[in-house]
This record gives structure tokens, sequence and C-alpha cells, in this order.
């Protein structure tokens, strides 16, 4: 089992591996084998979030897997319904009780919710939690410019990281600008726009010249822009497919080929100004 992978630095001084698992639409009863399939292939880093329904198998594949918990890099996130103070406190208690565990090394607000006006609270309750050594690091996903700059200017204290919807064809590239001017660690999920990637001609033509996967190309991309990337796969082959990237290579004009696929209107999930469900 290789675990010789690339790690990022955030800005607080804790690392992650820059290559994680994605957990989003695991049933909860494939998600103790999919997770532990994960960690075999060579993953240390899983994402998981209350609205997943699957924290509890997440820490249960955590206990299972042999690998020490200090060796494993463990993220969740709080729900919308749960912004505030004291209800972002208690979400993430119930979070650390459903897995098990007595710290997560990366808590998450899920969505912004702007019209609940509630994510400076959340916000600040993560601040707490960070200073009691709970949640390692703490960051947000999905936060628009205008919200980042609402945190810095509410508490002085930028997330280390940002997760948001980045892949090919929709590359974000002013909100990775305002992320490295701050020092904020760009993480992508649906980092295969949900298999979208894998059918396009121009991934596929770079596939077939290095006799690899589209998937592979994609998160290869993603693996030289410097994002962290958490590919979700229910299936044991794949899981190990997405790992399978490190002797993969792209050369600058491959990677000025992929930068043309870019749409600014290519967003595959929910516009973070608006998203507002709160049922679960
Ligand atoms: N913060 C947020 O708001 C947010 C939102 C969405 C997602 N996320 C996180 O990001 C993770 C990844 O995003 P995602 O699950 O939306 O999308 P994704 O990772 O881009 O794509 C997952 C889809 O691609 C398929 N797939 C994966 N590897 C493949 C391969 N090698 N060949 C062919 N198909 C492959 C999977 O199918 P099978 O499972 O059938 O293999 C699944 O249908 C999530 O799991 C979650 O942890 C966060």
């Amino acid at each position: 089992m290789s675990t010789n992978q690339p790690y990022l630095t955030f800005h607080d001084g804790n690392r992650a591996p820059q290559l994680g698992f994605g957990t989003w639409q695991l049933k909860p009863e494939e998600t103790v084998s999919a997770t532990q399939a994960a960690v075999e292939a060579g993953y240390r880093s899983i994402d998981t979030a209350y609205i997943y329904h699957n924290e509890t198998e997440v820490g249960q594949a955590i206990a299972q897997c042999g690998v020490p918990r200090s060796e494993l890099f463990v993220a969740t996130k709080v729900w919308n319904n749960r912004h505030g103070h004291d209800s972002t406190k208690s979400a993430f208690q119930e979070s650390l009780d459903r897995m098990q565990l007595d710290y997560v090394d990366l808590y998450l607000i899920h969505w912004p919710v702007p019209k609940q006006k509630q994510y400076l609270q959340a916000w600040e309750a993560l601040i707490q939690l960070r200073d009691e050594g709970r949640a390692k690091s703490i960051g947000v996903c999905n936060f628009q410019i205008s919200h980042l700059q609402q945190l810095l200017d509410g508490t002085g204290v930028m997330p280390a990281v940002n997760q948001i919807e980045l892949h090919p064809h929709f590359q974000q590239s002013e909100l990775r600008a305002y992320h490295k001017a701050r020092g904020i660690q760009t993480e992508a999920w649906s980092p295969l726009g949900r298999g979208q990637m894998l059918l396009d001609p121009v991934i596929l033509e770079l596939a077939h010249a290095h006799q690899c996967t589209a998937a592979q190309i994609t998160l290869r991309w993603h693996i030289q822009m410097g994002h962290m990337v958490i590919p979700k796969s229910a299936h044991a082959a794949r899981i190990r497919e997405n790992f399978g990237l490190w002797n993969l290579h792209l050369t600058d004009a491959e990677m000025s080929r992929i930068a043309t696929l870019d749409d600014p209107s290519g967003r595959i999930g929910p516009d973070p100004d608006t998203f507002s469900l709160m049922g679960d």
C-alpha cells in the first residue's frame, strides 16, 4: 500500500493529503466497504457531512481500517439548518458522536445560505471549536468572495479551505485568485463533474495519448492546479483508479488545452448565492 502522496499545508500550519475520498451519495450500507477500499488504496483523507447521512458508517470504517487515527484526515460539515453559535456547536458534537471521534481535522460550513444571515455566527462557533482543539482546521464550502470578505471583516479569521464546485467545465478563476491572494486552500468538489468530464472529447484524447483513463487525466489536472480534490466512487476498482495518477504528468501545453474547456455557465450544482435548502 503506497502512501507516498502529496500533502498541502494550510495557512494555520496544518497539513492535508491533496487527494481525498468523497462520500456524498454513498448509501450507509456501502459506506464502510467503500471507505475501507479507499484507505486500502492509499487515501488518507475522507470527506463527509451531516447531510450525507453516512457519518456513522464513515466512523465505523475509520475504526476498522487499521490505520491510526493520527494518520487520517477527516472532514465533516455543518448543515444549513444549524447556523448560529449554539446550534453549530451542538451540531459539531453530534457529528463527533456519530463518528465516535474526539476531533476532526477539518470542520466546514456547508453552504453560506446568505438569506438566513447566520453564517458569521456559525463561523464564530467554528473559531471556538478550533481554539478548543476539537476541529484542527476550519473552513467553508461554497462561499463566494463577498461571503469570505464578511468572515474576514467580522472576525479577522480567514478559512483554511473553501470547498467549491470545480472541474474543467467550471474553473472559477476569479474565486481561485481571491483564495490565492489570501492563503485560502481551494478544494474541488464534483472534481469529475459527477462523471461529465469523462465524456469530454479533449479529456478523452489526452487519456488516449497517456494510455490512462479520463478520470485520471481530470484528477491529475486538479493536482497540477494545486487543488485539494475529493472524487467519490462506490466501486473499489474506480476508487483505486482515481488514486493511481502519481506517475502521470500533464505538459504545460496539455494543461493549457484543459484551461480552454472552462465555461462560466458550466455549474452543475446549486448557486451558492441562492441555495437555502434546510430539510434533511
Ligand atoms: N461541499 C459541497 O457542497 C459538496 C457538494 C458536492 C460534493 N461534495 C463532495 O465532493 C465529493 C465528490 O463530488 P461528487 O460526488 O459530486 O462528484 P464526482 O466525484 O465528480 O463524481 C462522482 C461520480 O463519478 C463516478 N465516478 C467516480 N470515479 C469514476 C471513474 N474512475 N470512472 C467512472 N466514473 C467514476 C461515480 O460513480 P460510482 O460511485 O458509481 O463509481 C459518481 O457517479 C462528494 O462525494 C462530496 O464528498 C461537496
